[in-house]
Formats: structure tokens, sequence, C-alpha cells
């Protein structure tokens, strides 16, 4: 088969030029495209979704919006323009050139990151392949097939970087990032919370909130790096992943509206009867959510995180505007860790609580939107509120893994946190519940009963748009 590079692939990396590149990727597209078929959304395929589409990263070009059938998708590749003399900003090659080709001696742990993160991409559209089918307006249809078709880009982003800079086993791993299956048991995703299922939309959008979150800050941790090609790539994805935050957001903000618009009309008792959701359960699913997702940045301590960050692989958040010595062997940060049946704080080396600084922006980064969310509940005069649990809650990594820690930060007991679990995470009631309520509104300009329509529509689109034309 051929391909005409710069129509079928939208890039800016000289795809037209590169033979060796594109042997790789002719290879590689109808693996990808097989993959798609059979692991992406289902149904909806033959369906026009009113999409946007980077075929360039200057304002004009990123952001292209018309109707596309999934599988025509442009899946391009993207990098961020470079920064002119560009240094390492961290670790002990700081102040030298970033690299434009991947140092030997790094070779191997490059390539481990870049997996790690490119497994995550395709894993999240597999974990949402089935929720077009109860799709509550076609608003929410088209943005969930545009964080699909945006997620299966940033495996072409790796990919990319796999075939560019790796050979022979970038090739290899490019080929198991479709073979790999999200909760599959004997090929999962190598990280945990893209196992679970993303059952509903009340999941999907915790899941962008709080896990595509997660995805923020590791690709801004990895576009501090001193491969260049690597940073420039996250930079550019970046700017898609703003929308899968705000899918989220806005998402979950809906719902509560809603909530409090049926409280209101209806009693708070009231809420489930008219097809609303109860601030609890979401309380329950927001839980499950931020934890599984703080379980993404890893151990607490980690000598990993400390040899990617003084290789100048892997930075912190906005490295450069930290003001110390960006090599961080004398300094110590605070460590929370279960000491004798106490959560107690301890300095420990700042090297190795690389992971635990990234989740510390996370927290509070994720703290900002559930305060959003709470001004919806106030202003329509309700006294609840939306509270993030404990760092220490529902972890399976970490610290904090193995022992049960309440949401508001209690040690407690196997027996006491087995009496109260069902205050704290989704019970199968509430699932099942949720999963009642998803029925599909596929009329324009329809919402379902358990979420507000948006405030404005995408590209100044009228709410009533149709937005998937089936
Ligand atoms: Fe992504
Ligand atoms: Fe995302």
């Amino acid at each position: 088969m051929s391909i005409d590079y710069s129509e079928r692939i939208p890039n800016n990396v000289n795809l037209g030029d590169n033979r060796r590149l594109q042997r790789a990727l002719e290879q590689w597209q109808p693996a990808f495209l097989r993959w798609w078929r059979e692991l992406g959304p289902v149904g909806f395929q033959a369906a026009d979704v009113y999409l946007r589409t980077a075929i360039s990263v200057d304002a004009e070009g990123w952001a292209t919006f018309g109707y596309v059938k999934m599988p025509d998708y442009r899946w391009g590749i993207f990098l961020a323009e470079p920064e002119p003399n560009r240094t390492i900003a961290f670790g002990e090659h700081r102040g030298e050139p970033v690299w434009q080709e991947v140092p030997g001696e790094y070779r191997g742990t490059l390539r481990r990151l870049i997996v790690t993160q490119g497994d995550t991409e395709p894993a999240s559209v597999e974990q949402q392949r089935h929720l077009g089918a109860t799709a509550p307006s076609l608003y929410d249809l088209r943005n969930l097939f545009q964080v699909n078709v945006e997620e299966a880009r940033h495996l072409w982003a790796m990919v990319y970087l796999l075939h560019a800079y790796f050979g022979r086993d970038g090739r290899e791993e490019a080929e198991a990032l479709l073979e790999r299956h999200s909760g599959s048991s004997e090929r999962p995703r190598i990280l945990g919370a893209f196992n679970e299922p993303t059952p509903d939309w009340l999941s999907f959008f915790m899941f962008t909130y709080f896990t595509d979150r997660d995805g923020k800050y590791q690709l801004a941790s990895l576009a501090e790096s001193g491969f260049d090609p690597l940073s420039r790539t996250c930079r550019f994805m970046l700017t898609e992943e703003a929308h899968h935050m705000f899918v989220g957001e806005t998402g979950v903000a809906r719902v509560i509206a809603r909530t409090c618009e049926l409280a209101k009309r209806h009693g708070v008792e009231k809420v489930g009867e008219h097809g609303g959701i109860e601030l609890p359960i979401i309380q329950r699913y927001l839980n499950f959510h931020y934890s599984v997702s703080l379980d993404l940045f890893g151990s607490e301590l980690s000598t990993n995180a400390a040899n990617y960050y003084t290789a100048g692989l892997k930075g912190r958040f906005r490295e450069t505007e930290h003001s110390d010595d960006h090599v961080l062997t004398q300094q110590t940060y605070p460590v929370l860790r279960v000491d004798e049946g106490q959560i107690r704080e301890s300095q420990q080396p700042a090297l190795l609580a690389i992971n635990e600084m990234l989740r510390d922006e996370y927290i509070r980064d994720s703290a900002r939107g559930v305060a959003r969310w709470n001004k919806i509940i106030r202003e329509a005069g309700f006294d609840f509120e939306l509270r993030l649990p404990h760092r220490g809650f529902n972890r399976k990594i970490g610290q904090f893994a193995g022992f049960r820690i309440s949401p508001l930060g209690e040690v407690v007991s196997e027996e006491t946190w087995r009496s109260n679990e069902s205050s704290w995470l989704p019970t199968e009631d509430d699932r099942q519940f949720i999963a009642s309520l998803m029925k599909p509104v596929l009329r324009p300009g329809e919402f379902a009963s358990w979420i507000a329509p948006p405030t404005r529509g995408i590209n100044h689109k009228p709410l009533d748009f149709e937005y998937v034309r089936l």
C-alpha cells in the first residue's frame, strides 16, 4: 500500500523525505487500523462526527473542525516548535545542549518511559469503547469520540518516537502497544488504572477529570526531558489534553447542576426517583477515581524516579520555574507515611521524592475543579461539600498500600474499613443505579435526565447542532 504522507498523515517531521520512517509506519498503520476497528469505539464507525483534527502546530492548524468518519481520521505526528539553544534544565547534565538523538547510556530507560506513556493512550480508548451506546446527548457523544481519536493520536506520537529513534526494538515495542489490552488477563496494560473498566458516563467524566489529569502531569514532566524530540512531542500533546480535562470537569459539573435542580424541585431525597444522581454517589465515584489516579504517580520514595531525574530524562512540573539547584542532592522534601498506626510527615531526600512532588502538584490542581463543583452546590442553596479524600485513601501503591486509610486520613482497622466501605466507595447498588440511567439520548439538542446541558456548544456551534450524524 502507498500513502500520500502530507495528506494521509499530517505531520511536521518531514515524513515525506524519510524513507526509513515511512516504511516503518507503513507496516504499523494497518495494524493500528485493525486495532481501531476491533478495540476502538463500538458502533458509530460509519457516522460523520464533527471532530477537531490537528493539521499543523500553529494557531490556525491545530484545531481544524469538520465532519469525519472516525476510521478516516487523519492521525498526525506533531512536535511543538523547537526552542532554539535549549539546554538540559536539571540533573547531572544540567546546562548541556539537549539531545537530538537517544544517548546510548539511557536508551533502555528512555524507551521504557516512552512505552509506559504510550501504553496508556490506546488503553483509555479500549476502556471507553462501549460508552457510545449510552451517550446522554450528541454533544457528549462527539466529545467522547474527540477524546478517543486524540488518545489514538497520542499513541501515534509515542510510536513515532519509537520508530524514528529506537530502530528494531522500537518497532517491536510499537507492535506490543497494540497487543496489550485493557483488562486482559494474559496481556494487560502496564498501569493498574488503565485496566479498570469505564462502564458508565459518570465514570467517564471522573476518568477524564482525574486520570487524564495524571496524563497532564506525566506529559508535563516528560516535556522537561533532555531528549528534545520527546519534550517537543509532549508539549504538543498537552494542548489536546486540556480538552479531555474540560470534558471531565464540565461533565461532572453538569451532573451536579442537574442534581441540584432536581433536589430543589422535588427534594433532596427524591433526586434518584426523578432520574438524577445523588451527591453522595458522586462523592463515592470521585473517591474511587481520584485514589486510583493517585497511584499512577508511583511510590512516594522512588530510586527509579531519582535516576530519571538525575539523568535528565524526566523533570519536575515546570522545572525551570523552581528556584533551587535542579540537582536536588542536598535538599529534603516532606513525605507522609504510616508510622506506628499514625500518619506522620518525615523529611526525606528530595531526589527520592520526585514522584511525590508531582503528586502534590496534581492534588492542588485537582482541588481547583472540586472547588468549582462545590460552588454550584452552594449557589443552589445546599449544604453539601464534595471533598478529595486523603491521599492515603484506597491506595495500592506506595507508603499507604496495605493500610486502611479513611477519606479523612485516619488509619483504621480492617473491621472499620469494611463497615464504612459502602459509604466511601461506589457500591454494587450505586453502579446498578447509574447503569439504569444510561439510556442513549441521540436527538439534536436533547439531554439525558441526569445531566444538564452545557453552557455552550463546540466551536461556537449551537447546542442543537448535529454533532454526530447517525
Ligand atoms: Fe493522551
Ligand atoms: Fe487524555
